[in-house]
């Protein structure tokens, strides 16, 4: 059995839940700053989209701030804490120490508090701004990352748990590029930074996690893992594009050209190629644990849309420097 863990020992004195103040919206912001970075938002960058007046340009970005808001809630709530939950019962299907399984309850904690102030914050700008959030829906997105599970039934918990594992080792450019971005809302900033500081400590704890998992499968669990982590990894980052629709068409864009900007914005090509950005380091963890030497799995990550997994790559990211540089070198605890 690998070593025990040692990062949440500290958990008490450096945790966000357990030392940040509320995150608060400045009004002096909200009229002169971005709600998001348009590089971030494929949709932001369209010419029909570049080519509309500021008014209509910042209720897109601001209603991508807020369905990112949501989906943030949302997912700590739905996805994260459901299979947090259950490794800290001893209920996850994978076995691990009692200390780990503490962290989890630690790590529970933090989940809820990003989902409190996601939200938080989400209506605090809503209510500054003036301008009210479309209605946001998890439940499509949600079936359709569940659905490799309830395909697999006799996997479903253990797919739930991948997810987790997936999700949380994943380093998106949003959490890198935000907190530095000085032309957006602070709060906003603070809510990325806040957020990734926590992620720090979890990224190694799941990497663990998984390493535990792996070595506990027998070959036949082993091969559906490695054909399920593919599809896990490119539901968990398929681009949420009903919201853009309904804000698209909330500034006035027809049902055709709304259709047009989605299709251009979120081509196959730069959707997978900002997937396999995101996940360098989950794959990374997943080679360095021997997933492609199980017959099969390269062949899976390849015609999922991955480059070949078992051939160099970006490595899997070791201990919490190595992690904390990776999302950024941000100044955090
Ligand atoms: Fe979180
Ligand atoms: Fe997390």
């Amino acid at each position: 059995m690998p070593a025990d863990l040692t990062i949440f020992d500290s958990w008490h004195d450096r945790a966000g839940v357990r030392k940040d103040a509320r995150l608060v919206v400045g009004d002096e912001d909200l009229a002169t700053k971005k709600f998001f970075p348009d590089h971030v938002v494929p949709h932001l960058r369209h010419p029909l989209v570049v080519a509309r007046e500021d008014t209509a340009r910042r209720y897109l970005a601001a209603q991508h701030l807020y369905q990112w808001l949501r989906f943030t809630e949302r997912f700590e709530v739905e996805v994260v804490l459901r299979t947090v939950q259950r490794i800290a019962d001893g209920a996850s299907g994978v076995d691990l120490s009692k200390k780990m399984r503490r962290y989890a309850m630690k790590i529970n904690v933090d989940e809820q508090f990003h989902a409190l102030y996601s939200i938080d914050v989400a209506d605090q700008i809503e209510e500054a701004s003036g301008i009210r959030a479309l209605p946001f829906d998890f439940a499509p997105y949600l079936r359709h990352l569940d659905g490799i599970g309830s395909e697999n039934p006799s996997y479903a918990k253990l797919v739930q748990l991948l997810q987790v594992i997936v999700f949380e080792t994943l380093i998106t450019s949003l959490l890198q590029d935000v907190p530095r971005d000085d032309d957006l809302i602070t709060v906003v900033r603070e809510t990325v930074r806040d957020h990734a500081a926590d992620e720090v400590y979890h990224h190694a704890y799941f990497a663990q996690v998984f390493k535990e998992l792996w070595t506990q499968l027998d070959p036949a669990d082993r091969r559906a893992v490695a054909h399920f982590l593919p599809a896990v990894i490119v539901r968990s980052l398929q681009p949420a594009t009903r919201s853009a629709r309904l804000a698209l068409a909330g500034v006035g864009f027809s049902p055709a050209d709304v259709d047009t900007i989605v299709a251009e914005s979120y081509d196959q090509d730069s959707v997978m190629s900002g997937i396999r950005f995101a996940a360098r380091r989950t794959v990374g963890l997943f080679r360095k644990c021997g997933v492609f030497d199980v017959p099969g799995a390269r062949e899976a990550f390849v015609s999922a849309g991955f480059a070949d997994p078992g051939e160099g790559g970006t490595a899997a990211l070791d201990g919490i420097d190595d992690i904390r540089a990776a999302i950024g070198g941000l100044d955090v605890p």
